[in-house]
């Protein structure tokens, strides 16, 4: 994404991917755009399959006690909404978009170190085609995600982390079942949260809410299916099963390094930070954080004004910490807490009540997961 912005402002890059492009074409990762991220996809010229097969929805549903209750989007949020579209499909749309630009971008390109960060010409050590290369260049976008050596290559004691385990993790299901409703589903039982999402009309997405430390052995299809329809069923409603496809297990972690920058490096993403998928942010975060380094970059070359890069960490972090919060609060409003403490249990339960039969509070949490538009 970050490649494209500079692209359109005709400023040269390098894009340096370690795995290969099958790999980061298909692997699942998220799903929910959100309405930014949309718009963003579209204005640069890379919306048009996102329009056609992405599943555009217009609210969630929260269930708990024994009833589901819709948040409506639009009406909260002045007519904004979420869509379903696979991450690996967004991927797929940019790097297509990326081969049509004619720009360098190389798969299996692993970056070893990155050197002279202090200095005007920062260089990025990688492996490519059995072979040690070094790239030097004016500025280094650290996109790296949390196992990068970007972080790992700025001096020790810059980098402050502010972090949170939380004492569960998720098992994911990708199963070629279509969707049992038309919303996603966010559940709180006694037995632990469950999520039913979707990635297309014949294609579910569920998770489960497992110990951190899960064998994913313990996990036949038939015990995750018969987990799943515990914690989601209802009178009247059942849950769509099909060959699962994929399944894995998935920790929860919030994490954030300050500042985003040191020298020439910029970090964004996962390089430095992650949020708990309860939210939904990740992907749309690293896409909040290159918007406003595209820009930053993009007047600096203009006119070789540095305040927008000066600026990039404290204003990239105000969103950052935005939606930290707001992950950390949908993970601890929906999740059996350590123990299922009873006075926890209670905390919630009036918290979900709270936020399914007050416009202001559904307002909060509506315009959270849709995206704020400033923060
Ligand atoms: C997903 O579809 O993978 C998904 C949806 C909503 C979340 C997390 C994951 O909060």
């Amino acid at each position: 994404m970050l490649a494209h912005l500079l692209h359109l402002e005709g400023i040269d890059s390098v894009v340096l991917e370690a795995r290969s492009r099958e790999y980061v074409e298909h692997r699942v990762r998220a799903g929910v755009l959100e309405q930014g991220t949309v718009d963003l996809l579209r204005e640069i010229g890379l919306g048009e399959r996102l329009d056609r097969e992405g599943l555009v929805h217009d609210g969630i549903e929260l269930q708990f006690a024994g009833e589901r209750h819709r948040i409506d989007f639009p009406s909260l949020t002045g007519g904004r909404r979420i869509t379903v579209y696979g991450q690996q499909e967004v991927v797929k749309d940019l790097i297509a978009g990326r081969l049509q630009t004619g720009r360098p971008l190389l798969f299996e390109a692993e970056a070893v170190a990155l050197d002279e960060l202090e200095g005007d010409a920062p260089a990025i050590r990688f492996r490519h085609d059995g072979e040690e290369r070094e790239l030097r260049c004016d500025l280094i976008a650290g996109c790296d995600g949390s196992h990068g050596v970007s972080r790992e290559s700025v001096p020790a004691g810059v980098l402050r982390p502010f972090e949170r385990e939380y004492p569960f993790a998720w098992l994911g299901i990708l199963a070629a079942a279509p969707p049992s409703n038309e919303e996603l589903i966010y559940a709180y039982s006694e037995r632990g949260f469950a999520l039913h999402s979707m990635r297309s009309p014949t294609v579910t997405r569920l998770y489960l809410q497992v110990e951190p430390d899960e064998d994913l052995d313990e996990w036949p299809d038939d015990r995750a299916w018969n987990e799943l329809e515990r914690r989601l069923g209802m009178e009247g409603w059942t849950l769509n099963t099909g060959e699962v496809l994929e399944k894995g297990i998935t920790g929860m972690r919030s994490f954030v390094v300050e500042p985003m920058q040191h020298g020439r490096v910029f970090l964004a993403g996962d390089a430095a930070h992650i949020v708990p998928p309860t939210g939904a942010k990740g992907m749309n975060l690293a896409v909040a954080d290159v918007r406003v380094l595209a820009d930053a970059i993009g007047a600096w070359y203009r006119s070789g004004d540095e305040s927008g890069l000066d600026r990039y960490s404290d204003v990239a972090l105000r969103r950052v910490w935005r939606a930290e919060h707001f992950s950390w609060w949908m993970t601890s409003m929906l999740h059996r807490l350590g123990g299922g403490d009873p006075f926890d249990a209670k905390l919630q339960l009036a918290q979900l009540r709270y936020v399914c039969s007050s416009d202001k509070a559904a307002a909060s949490l509506a315009e959270n997961y849709v995206g704020l538009e400033t923060v």
